[in-house]
Parts: C-alpha cells; sequence; structure tokens
C-alpha cells in the first residue's frame, strides 16, 4: 500500500526538484535582468528588511572585546566577571532583545550595564547585529534536501511537511536575514515612557529590568544603523548585497505594512518562486 502511494510522489518530486532547483544559491547571477530572473530591487529587499525589523524580537549582537591596556579599570570589570586576558579584538556575539521602536530602520535594545555586549560598546566597540527571518507557519510544500529513496517509501518515510523531524522545518537559507552595523547610542532619557511601553509589547518580561529597576542598571539604547548586509534567500529570486542605507532609514509604516514576508500566512509553497517576488 505505502508503495503504490510511493510511487507517484516519487516521480512528481524528482520532476519538481528538477524544475526549480536553485540556480544561484549565496549570490547573484550576474546580469539577472537579463538572464530572465526577477529579483526584488535593493530598494524592495530593504522594505522587505524592515518588515523582518518590525516583526522579529530577538537578534545576535556582535561587539569586540577592548584591548587590556585600552581598559583602564581593568582589574575592577573584568576580574569582576571573570574574563580571561588578552581578549582585545575578539568578537563576541550573543543573543539580544530587540525592538523597532523608532521609525528610522534604528534597532531599540534594552542595554544592562553588567552586560558583556554593552560593555564593549561603551568601551568604544562597532557593532553588528544579525536578525533572521523565522516564519510562523512551515511551508505546505517543502525544499526536499534529499531525493526520497523507495527504501524510505516502505519504512514509511513521508513527503509532507509537518511531518519532518528535521529541527527548522523550512528552507532557513532561502529566508531573509540581515545584519546591520553601527554604532550604539543612548535614546533620549524623554522618550524612555515610550520606549518601556513598546519594548514591553514585544518582550513582556523586560518590565523586570526596564530603567529604574532595583535589579540592575539599564538604559534603552538605539543602534545607529550605518549599513545593511541583506541576505534575501536563494540568489536566482532575492537580492543578496549591500543595501542602500537611506532607503533602509526613510521607508514607512505603511509600505512596511504593504507587503508580507514568505510564511506569514499558512498554505505557502516555499519553492515558489511567484509567491516570494509578488510581495
Ligand atoms: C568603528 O568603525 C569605524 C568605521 O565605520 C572606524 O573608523 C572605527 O575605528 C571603528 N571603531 C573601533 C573602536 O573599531
Ligand atoms: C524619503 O521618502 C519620501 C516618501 O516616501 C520620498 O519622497 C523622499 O524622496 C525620500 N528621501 C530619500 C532621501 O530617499
Amino acid at each position: 500500500m505505502k508503495l503504490l502511494r510511493g510511487l507517484p510522489l516519487i516521480s512528481c518530486v524528482a520532476f519538481g526538484a528538477a524544475a526549480t532547483e536553485p540556480a544561484y544559491i549565496f549570490s547573484n547571477p550576474p546580469e539577472s535582468e537579463r538572464a530572465g530572473y526577477k529579483i526584488p530591487t535593493p530598494y524592495e529587499s530593504a522594505v522587505q528588511g524592515r518588515r523582518l525589523l518590525a516583526l522579529t524580537t530577538l537578534g545576535t549582537l556582535a561587539t569586540v572585546f577592548p584591548d587590556d591596556s585600552s581598559s583602564k579599570k581593568r582589574d575592577d570589570v573584568s576580574s569582576q566577571e571573570n574574563r580571561p586576558t588578552g581578549m582585545g579584538g575578539m568578537p563576541h556575539g550573543l543573543m539580544e532583545y530587540v525592538a523597532d521602536c523608532e521609525d528610522e530602520g534604528n534597532p531599540t535594545m534594552l542595554a544592562i550595564n553588567v552586560e558583556t555586549s554593552f560593555k564593549n560598546a561603551r568601551a568604544g566597540s562597532n557593532i553588528s547585529l544579525a536578525m533572521q527571518w523565522a516564519p510562523p507557519y512551515p511551508p505546505n510544500k517543502r525544499i526536499k534536501s534529499y531525493y526520497p529513496s523507495f527504501l524510505d517509501y516502505f519504512l514509511g518515510g513521508s513527503e509532507e511537511a509537518g511531518n519532518s523531524k528535521e529541527k527548522v522545518p523550512y528552507s532557513a537559507a532561502n529566508l531573509p536575514r540581515f545584519s546591520v552595523l553601527g554604532y550604539i547610542e543612548n535614546v533620549e532619557p524623554e522618550k524612555t515612557a515610550d520606549m518601556a511601553a513598546c519594548f514591553v509589547k514585544a518582550h513582556p518580561d523586560a518590565k523586570y529590568w526596564l530603567p529604574g529597576n532595583r535589579i540592575h542598571e539599564s538604559e534603552f539604547v538605539r543602534l545607529v544603523v550605518q549599513q545593511v548586509y541583506w541576505i534575501g534567500g536563494f540568489g536566482d529570486r532575492a537580492y543578496i548585497g549591500w543595501l542602500p542605507v537611506n532607503d533602509w532609514k526613510n521607508i514607512t509604516r505603511k509600505e512596511i505594512e504593504e507587503i508580507k514576508l514568505p510564511g506569514e500566512k499558512k498554505g505557502w509553497n516555499e519553492w515558489s518562486i511567484r509567491d516570494w517576488v509578488e510581495l
């Protein structure tokens, strides 16, 4: 019974994959337009990126450790946190709570003074914040990472999305992500109440370490974006490269609300170039 059900699926999958297999993955094709690829423009990609920022609340914040010698209070600071010596220049990436609380695409974070990332930032480190799109729904139709064998069908291997034992139930390589690069600056104190309201909406537990709490000294900061590096997905259907930062900052809420990212709604097909392009 399994075999009978499996046979047509196998041929169907093989044909489907051959027709839509990505031709360019981590780069865009040369002369995309002439080659017949329809790839979102850098501007359209910036709108997608701003929507990703608006909908995503976790990122990986990367900073660089200061030189031991440049840290005058080394003994106070480093011995307290038991930091090894000779870390100057080492990069350091950690998960950080992020919210999109201002209008210019500068991510908002709640800096805890004892946190290593923000110590590095205060010591003058430039920073990079990486964020990726995690669709709320798995796709109905998946890119297969392998061609199913007859054995899979005898052993009960299944074609359908959702039955997958993969830890990530979609092709993350074919979904948007970015890294914004720049520096950290304090948000003006008069904006603290607005920032707190916005931030707690994205992160209810952050109410315990808002500025003025009794446990940790904290303050709202913004990442002042100076550059944006974007990978929209596979290179034959998404833009890969640097985005114009003026566009990034100038994009309106209306533009952000008018598009959807892949998998925001149920029933999407991660192979579909069409869905992705007609945003
Ligand atoms: C931060 O980046 C700028 C370039 O944008 C560079 O001039 C500066 O030296 C960097 N700062 C540190 C502490 O590396
Ligand atoms: C910013 O956006 C507005 C409206 O969308 C547009 O008229 C203006 O030219 C843009 N400015 C820049 C610097 O791109």
